[in-house]
């Protein structure tokens, strides 16, 4: 069984979540490669592919929609996992709105809900965004993003339903 895990990040944030679960993934026996996007040419050497995209201003980095475009009649005969990386801040975290391009495009596929993790805002990314200062730190759950790679790992060594 080989896994691909690719992201669409523009600060590492989505990167190193991404790396995490390639991590846990492998620790659990699964053969895995973690690439961003841009170094993907084919989904068709992998059983099961997951993907993810930092999300700004409501809206996930085009390349990932892109991908998803470009690979759905691919996407649609494997495992499919979606997430985005967004929210950050302390106090609550809520699940992020799917941007209306992904939710079609994760429907088409056959894709389970959207994954939300938290986010990393670092100060250089604030430079033009004032308003946005306040939330700088490291939101990021890794008891989370383990908790999801197991249930990912269970739900691998379940053969799909029908
Ligand atoms: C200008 C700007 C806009 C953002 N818009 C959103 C947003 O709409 N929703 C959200 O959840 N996070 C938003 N974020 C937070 C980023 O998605 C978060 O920091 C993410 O982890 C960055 O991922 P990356 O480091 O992989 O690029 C925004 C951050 C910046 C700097």
């Amino acid at each position: 069984m080989t896994v691909l895990i690719t992201y669409a990040t523009k600060m590492g944030a989505t990167a190193s979540i991404a790396a995490a679960i390639g991590v846990e993934l492998r620790a659990a026996g699964f053969t895995v490669d973690v690439h961003e996007l841009g170094a993907v040419q084919a989904v068709t050497p992998y059983d099961a592919v997951i993907l993810g995209s930092a999300i700004y201003q409501g809206r996930w980095l085009p390349e990932a929609v892109r991908f998803l475009r470009r690979h759905e009649r691919q996407l649609r005969t494997r495992r499919v996992w979606l997430f985005h990386s967004g929210p950050i801040g302390t106090g609550s975290r809520p699940d992020q709105p799917v941007p209306a391009d992904v939710a079609r495009l994760a429907r088409e596929i056959g894709a389970p809900p959207v994954k939300t993790f938290a986010g990393d805002l670092q100060p250089d990314a604030v430079l033009h965004h004032a308003d946005l200062e306040r939330l700088v730190g490291d939101s990021r759950d890794w008891q989370d993003v383990r908790a999801w790679s197991h249930h990912i790992a269970t739900a691998l060594e379940t053969p799909p339903a029908d």
